[in-house]
């Protein structure tokens, strides 16, 4: 008679209750933050072709929709905006009257409780669709700073809890820290997209909020996806600068690079789950040629093995309802 194996990791994972034991990972509705595209108008509620299931809002309208996301036990949102009019300098970004600083404002009044997470980042209101201010076809860091203080600023005073900017110029959180510290919002705090890569992955946002650069591309500021010792210093600059939280984005294909993060820091990391990922998903269960529900569980569970402690994703209610349904 042969050796009957000694060790069986199967023994442990013989029934549901067993292996929900020795479970390492779990995935909570308190994870999650849901991202919102925001228009002016009035009840507005516009789908985004490439973004099945998700469209863009009227501040009205968004105020609902908070309400069903804390209903779900989501603690954040994040708001996204798109002006009536850009501009070189993205001048409509810092105006209290536009969507994200009105919805901020009634989002908070409504329902305190929830967080609101406003996106600071100019190339949904520049003409050139860059997120600095270009000279001589170039996007020139230091002069973009002072623009981003001022967006910060207004995001501040409209209730944003947390400030998220995702421009990718150096030295943007010193300089949005200050700001915000000098007006005494030094409650308010800054997730910040530390490690943002220049990604195919981003395509149908830049749809929703046509955000695409009119010239070029982002590769001057955004990350080149080859680099992750260089994701470790972007987080560590970052927190240096006083970050409360920062980011990695996209998720799926830069696991390890959350991972990686997640070592270096001793803060929160989140990571987005950006609408290129999304999209995919929803095309291929479209198509019958996935099971959607267990698919989308599976890769935010693999978001939290990485280490993410928060993730961003088109997919928070959808997963919420399923997780609740067990
Ligand atoms: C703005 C911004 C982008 C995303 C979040 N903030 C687009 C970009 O950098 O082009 C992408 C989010 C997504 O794809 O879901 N700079």
């Amino acid at each position: 008679m042969t050796d009957l194996p000694h060790q069986r990791p199967r023994r442990l994972r013989s029934s549901e209750t067993m292996r929900g034991m020795v479970r390492e990972t779990h995935l909570n509705p308190s994870d999650l933050i849901y991202p919102f595209f925001l228009v002016n108008g009035k009840d507005v509620a516009e789908p985004v072709d490439s973004l099945p299931g998700v469209s863009r809002f009227s501040v009205d309208r968004v105020v609902q929709e908070a309400g069903s996301v804390q209903a779900l036990g989501i603690p954040a949102v994040l708001l996204f905006g798109i002006p009536d009019y850009k501009d070189a300098r993205g001048t409509p970004a810092s105006d209290s009257e536009e969507a994200v600083q009105r919805a901020a404002a009634a989002i908070k009044d409504r329902y305190p409780d929830l967080l609101v997470i406003t996106d600071l980042c100019l190339c949904e209101y520049t003409d050139h669709g860059h997120c600095g201010i270009v000279k001589d076809g170039k996007i020139l860091n230091d002069d973009t700073l002072d623009l981003l203080a001022e967006v910060a600023l207004s995001h501040a005073r409209a209730g944003a809890d947390i400030i998220a900017p995702s421009d990718m110029m150096d030295g943007r959180v010193a300089a949005i820290r200050s700001a915000l510290d000098h007006e005494n919002f030094t409650d308010t705090a800054i997730m910040s997209y530390a490690v943002k890569y220049a990604s195919a992955f981003y395509g149908p946002f830049r749809d929703a909020a046509g955000s695409a650069p009119q010239f070029g591309c982002r590769r001057s500021y955004q990350m080149d996806p080859a680099n992750v010792r260089e994701a470790q210093r972007e987080a560590l600059l970052d927190i240096g600068e006083a970050a409360d939280m920062v980011m990695v984005k996209p998720a799926l294909s830069y696991l390890d690079v959350t991972r990686a993060v997640r070592e270096a820091v001793n803060v929160p990391v989140a990571t987005y789950n950006v609408s290129g990922e999304y999209a995919m998903v929803k095309a291929a269960a479209a198509k019958g040629w996935i099971d959607e529900r267990r698919v989308v569980l599976e890769q935010l569970l693999s978001m939290k093995r990485a280490g993410a402690d928060m993730i961003i994703t088109y997919h928070a209610k959808d997963a919420v309802a399923w997780l609740n349904q067990g």
